[in-house]
């Protein structure tokens, strides 16, 4: 395809002799240029994939790295939309948000590129195989944790839109070479934003972050990216997966285990045990703070400004209000709410008719209707 359009109605013609077109903030690279980039796509330049495709580094001529992720997803929208939503995107600057440098459209292949982060994600440097776990002691723990909440006050608070994320999770918490955290793939989704079969797999991918009233209600608000945020703090902490693996001599999820543990008084069992040194009060109030965030009660979570502020320690909080978390928990067979398709998690609890059904988390419960496809 020949048209290459870039926001502000103007069209412009596409990328000769594999040239590229730098616009106001993004460039627009032709499909060769990012072919020859990422050495034809190849196996060995894969760094990973996810619900909204695969992801390539590649070196540019310039020597520059990116990473390329090619959209496997068919995008309902026009090109023209398609560019302005990364035109946004690319607007939304900040030390601790990955830098779009921009993007390709060419026939049907939609690809961003986008800064290459040197040391992988969090979900390979925490809770990846053993050999490529990365030895994080507290005050980078710390960072990280830190980092990331700054990132999404920064979407949450700073810009207008906002942006709510919708996709807080360890693998899209990309590490720079000092291991400071960015967070990866905001705006994504709302670049496809009536596809329910996207949607349907990003939410299977990312089972273990999700507020429960998003889950199974479709509820989305900022409250949902701060249960996600809460989840990463005690994954941060614990060095342990909310999603894959079962905890506790019960085998629960980490955040019904973290509550056992508050009502028995041991809430540092959860500490990684990679962990030597480290100062009990600050663990003490980082977990304490992602209980905050995890409440089965959207509205009983604080703002991300607030949480910065708590994880800080520039704030008093009265432990005395917290309430217990909310648990989405998934059944592996169990088909998805059209029926055809599985969907890895999708809870047992929910009847396919109209009757309330209850969902039972730790001493709180959510009435639910029907799972409704977003
Ligand atoms: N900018 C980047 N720099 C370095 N590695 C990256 C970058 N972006 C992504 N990656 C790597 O590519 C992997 C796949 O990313 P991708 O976003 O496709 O999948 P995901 O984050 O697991 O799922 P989702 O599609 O829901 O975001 C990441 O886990 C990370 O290891
Ligand atoms: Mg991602």
């Amino acid at each position: 395809m020949h048209l290459c359009c870039f926001g502000y109605g103007k069209a412009v013609q596409s990328p000769r002799h594999e040239k590229d077109i730098t616009t106001n903030n993004v460039r627009l690279f032709s499909y060769n240029i990012l072919r020859s980039a990422t050495r034809n796509f190849h196996p060995s330049n894969k760094l990973g994939g996810g619900g909204f495709g695969v992801v390539y580094r590649g070196i540019l001529r310039d020597g520059i790295q990116v990473a390329v992720k090619s959209l496997s997803a068919e995008s309902e929208q026009g090109i023209r939309e398609f560019l302005t939503e990364i035109d946004m995107i690319s607007n939304v600057r900040h030390p601790n948000l990955v830098k779009l440098i921009g993007c390709c459209i060419e026939g049907s292949n939609r690809v961003l590129v986008y800064e290459y982060l040197e040391n992988n994600s969090l979900a390979s440097a925490l809770l990846g195989p053993w050999s490529r776990r990365v030895d994080l002691d507290w005050s980078q723990r710390v960072a990280i944790c830190i980092g990331t909440a700054q990132g999404l006050a920064f979407l949450h608070e700073d810009i207008n839109p906002h942006i709510v994320h919708r996709d807080i999770k360890a693998s899209n918490i990309l590490l720079d070479r000092d291991f400071n955290p960015k967070i990866g793939d905001f705006g994504l989704a709302k670049l496809f934003p009536d596809n329910v079969t996207h949607v349907t797999t990003r939410v299977a991918g990312s089972m273990g972050y999700l507020a429960p009233e998003y889950a199974l209600l479709g509820q989305l608000t900022k409250k949902a990216d701060i249960y996600s945020f809460g989840v990463l703090i005690l994954e941060i902490v614990s060095g342990r997966s909310n999603s894959k693996s079962a905890w506790g001599e019960d085998l629960m999820l980490l955040v019904e285990w973290i509550w056992k543990l508050r009502e028995e008084g041991r809430l540092l069992d959860i500490l990684d045990p990679e962990l030597v040194e480290f100062p009990a009060n600050e663990v003490l109030l980082f977990i304490k703070v992602a209980l905050f965030c995890i409440q089965a009660a959207s509205n009983q979570r604080p703002s991300m400004k607030r949480v910065v502020k708590m994880l800080r320690n520039e704030v008093n909080f009265n432990e005395k209000l917290l309430t217990p978390p909310g648990v989405y928990k998934v059944h592996p067979t169990v088909k998805d709410s059209a029926g055809d398709s599985p969907l890895e998690g999708s809870p047992p609890e929910v009847h396919k008719d109209d009757t309330p059904v209850t969902v039972p988390s730790i001493s709180t419960s959510i009435n639910i209707f029907k799972m409704q496809p977003r």
